[in-house]
């Protein structure tokens, strides 16, 4: 292993590279800017949902078909943002159309249940070991939902996260987020900060959030809350990390939170929504070898189309099914989701599909990796399967705190710049990774690579 000191970035460098760069995405995306100022006269900011908006402008895309996208000004590019991370199956997989198509003429809705969601739920329980499944359109929901069921199984009302998890935008989970580091407070009693306004106090007092990859520090803050009267429903966590970049769970700590979330009385929820069926067939739970009480899942299940899953133990689910809870949706169990679902679960995401990404993950990690020691960067690669990401900080981070404290957020966006300009679609911010589709090719890997070395070669110059 190497023991080099990285190189000190410039940052003047940085800050003179982002200025060429913008000016020239700016230049390649002139019918985006047209677009921007159509839109925002109706759309409100030009977008759909916030995290589509851009400065100065958003990009809009037109198409996609396999691994490639292209703009509203017609740049191709290889898509590694993929929807947020939800098209794995890669853009118009022929699977999918057909499946999707063939539903379309047997018509689109009823709300009632068809056989392509009972297949859905036959392959989750296969897959994830969980007895019971309801459907749904997203991940809030399925979060909410979930949170919910947890809720009145315990008959409890606090609810625990872990610091910085981004959960769906439902209020009982819009909490300590992206606050300022500064108000995030002490480690073993963190503050219960909203995400945004329109968030009642009342609400967010419910949500508990501790550290990631500390058990103890969990541990601690339930028998402190126990004693104060406000034991949690339960943990909802990501076993992995996915929008701090990818944070992997340290050795023994899933194991450990499994055994005290049980002693405690304490339904664990592993929201899978990033992590399901983009790091193994059977998600984090069958990849870290952790068995959760419920799961959340979305994204990826769709291949595209609006779904979303909650799984839960038989005894857990109960409330569902004898009407205590009432778990509901005018959409939930879609036919044309269902048809993407059961395509995508049976016919595209199938252990090959699993082997193809492991290779193409070990293929991009230790290109990046390669690129950091032969610049001498700070920072390193982390990659699981169909999710990675560069995380520029010379040394490991392993929660929020370390985060916030290391991560470089103008060579984090300078990357971006120079993915956008060299053919890459990457997901805009510094929080979030790349994904891989089963329609990715090591020609769009080198793609990737290549456009990293440019930065690296031009940033250490
Ligand atoms: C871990 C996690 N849970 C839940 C959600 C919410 O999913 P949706 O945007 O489909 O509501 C997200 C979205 O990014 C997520 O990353």
């Amino acid at each position: 292993m190497s023991v080099k000191t990285p190189v000190q970035l410039d940052h003047e460098r940085i800050r003179e590279l982002t200025e060429r760069e913008s000016a020239k995405l700016d230049e390649r995306t002139r019918a985006s800017q047209r677009m921007y100022e159509r839109a925002r006269q109706s759309l409100s900011g030009g977008v759909a949902s916030s995290y589509q908006s851009r400065e100065p402008w958003p990009i809009y895309l037109t198409t996609g078909e396999g691994a490639v996208v292209h703009d509203t000004d017609g740049n191709r590019m290889w898509d590694f943002h993929n929807g947020f991370g939800s098209m794995v199956q890669g853009h118009a997989n022929p699977a999918i159309v057909k499946a999707v198509s063939e539903r379309m003429r047997e018509g689109t809705h009823f709300a009632a249940t068809t056989e392509d969601g009972v297949i859905v739920a036959e392959e989750l329980k296969r897959r994830w070991g969980l007895d019971r499944w309801r459907l749904v359109n997203s991940g809030s929901e399925a979060t909410v939902d979930a949170i919910r069921i947890a809720r009145c199984f315990t008959g409890r009302g606090t609810i625990m996260k872990i610091f910085g998890s981004y959960h769906g935008h439902p209020a009982p989970v819009m909490v300590s987020i992206g606050v300022e580091y500064d108000r995030i407070g002490d480690r073993e009693n963190y503050a219960s900060l909203p995400y945004g306004a329109g968030i009642p106090a009342a609400v967010t007092e419910l949500t508990i959030a501790v550290p990631f990859n500390d058990a103890g520090a969990m541990e601690r803050r339930i028998i402190r809350l126990e004693a104060e009267g406000r034991k949690p429903a339960c943990v909802i966590m990501e076993a992995a990390m996915m929008n701090l970049g990818v944070v992997l769970p340290e050795d023994g700590y899933l194991e450990e939170v499994r055994e005290l979330t049980r002693r405690h009385g304490i339904v664990l929820i592993f929201d899978e929504v990033k992590t399901g069926l983009a790091i193994a067939a059977g998600g984090a739970t069958e990849r870290f070898g952790v068995r959760p009480d419920m799961v959340t899942l979305a994204k990826t299940l769709g291949g595209g189309l609006p779904a979303g899953a909650i799984g839960g133990t038989e005894e857990i689910m109960r409330v569902v099914e004898d009407g205590t809870v009432y778990q509901v949706g005018t959409y939930n169990g879609n036919p044309l989701g269902m048809a993407a679902a059961r395509a995508s679960l049976l016919e595209v995401l199938t252990p090959e599909a699993y082997r193809h990404l492991d290779a193409l993950n070990d293929r991009i990690v230790s290109g990046c990796q390669a690129v950091i020691e032969r610049y001498n960067l700070p920072g390193y690669t982390v990659g699981i399967s169909a999710k990675g990401c560069v995380t520029f900080s010379p040394t490991k981070i392993v929660d929020y705190e370390t985060f916030k404290a290391n991560q470089d957020v103008p060579v984090t966006e300078l990357a971006w710049l120079y993915n956008m300009n060299r053919g890459i679609f990457m997901t805009p911010g510094r929080e979030e990774e790349w994904t891989l589709s089963v329609m990715h090719t090591p020609e769009a890997i080198d793609a990737y690579v290549a456009a990293f070395d440019e930065m690296a070669r031009e940033l250490t110059a």
